[in-house]
């Protein structure tokens, strides 16, 4: 089986694990304040790629780890994803009506609630990797994990990035700024992702070196395709709205160098990111596979 195929076979089952364990962790609309959780559950169950969960699976798959002992893990990082796109899409921030082929979160609750449904969506994710009931993993393990997603998420990672690409709407920057605001805005989640399945493993640093090293140009590569998507696909296929980037003056990577450029500069970013795989003595035929899906994905 190839790496594709060997993903094909995995990732519809990976989104159902999600979306399960997802519907339990999050508190259900019977539970006070209802609106709040009914906001959550909306923006956070029931849709999405799931590809930052799919890296956490495959990274652990490749050392491993029970699928159960992933589940959490791979859940805490999709709910950070859940809450950064919560906020994104504000008025305030890149003011979008649509998100996961359904009205954004602001759009079908209110403002308020969308600002208070993403922060909680992103202390639920450290609640789930804290939480004394869950006993797969020792407490230093989960420790490293909250301190990796902790930093990702931050200033220096996803926040960080998100100010950065903000003061950036109708300026110039060259190659390196862009790439530097899409490492921090994107990248960092996904190289957590990665880091976190070989948490569930390993200590060892040679190890998790490697996952770095396959982590970060493919978390460049992811937002590059998202920047070219954007101009060249459809909303209906996208479930967001095509040209947002074009229509708010937001410089990206296919206005700066063009499509052909953009999608080699990916090719190159998958590649590095493939080769560093090179480096670990395992089964990687899904990371491969994911590598590959970041460039070639149609939404
Ligand atoms: C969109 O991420 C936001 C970016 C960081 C580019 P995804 O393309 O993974 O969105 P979903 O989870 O599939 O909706
Ligand atoms: C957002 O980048 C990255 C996040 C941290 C959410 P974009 O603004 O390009 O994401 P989309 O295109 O709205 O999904
Ligand atoms: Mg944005
Ligand atoms: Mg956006
Ligand atoms: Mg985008």
């Amino acid at each position: 089986m190839n790496q594709s195929a060997a993903l094909n076979d995995h990732w519809p089952k990976w989104r159902q694990r999600i979306d399960k364990c997802l519907e339990d962790l999050i508190p259900d609309t019977t539970v006070s304040p209802a609106l709040l959780h009914e906001a959550m559950r909306y923006s956070g169950i029931g849709a999405g790629k799931r590809y930052r969960a799919a890296l956490v699976y495959a990274a652990g798959h490749a050392l491993c780890v029970a699928e159960d002992t992933l589940d959490r893990p791979a859940c805490a990082v999709e709910l950070i994803h859940a809450f950064s796109l919560v906020h994104d899409d504000l008025p305030a921030m890149d003011d979008d009506d649509l998100r996961r082929g359904k009205p954004s979160c602001h759009k079908a609750f209110d403002e308020a609630t969308a600002i208070l449904a993403g922060d909680a969506l992103q202390t639920l994710a450290f609640a789930v990797l804290s939480d004394s009931d869950w006993h797969a993993l020792p407490p230093k393990v989960r420790l490293d994990m909250l301190n990796v997603l902790a930093n990702a998420s931050g200033s220096v990672g996803l926040a960080g990035g998100q100010v950065l690409d903000l003061n950036m709407t109708s300026q110039d920057p060259t190659l390196e700024t862009l790439a530097t605001m899409h490492r921090c805005k994107t990248g960092a989640l996904i190289e957590a992702a990665v880091l976190m399945g070989g948490l569930c493993a390993t200590d060892d640093s040679a190890t998790l070196a490697c996952l770095k090293n396959y982590a970060q140009p493919l978390g460049l590569a992811f937002q590059v395709i998202d920047d070219v998507l954007d101009g060249t696909g459809d909303t209906v296929t996208l479930g967001k709205p095509a040209g947002a980037d074009q229509e708010r003056g937001q410089p990206t990577f296919l206005s700066i160098l063009g499509e052909a450029p953009a999608r080699q500069y990916a090719e190159e970013l998958k590649d590095q990111a493939i080769d560093a795989l090179g480096g670990l003595e395992m089964d990687t035929a899904l990371l491969v596979g994911l590598a590959q899906f970041t460039v070639s994905r149609s939404h």
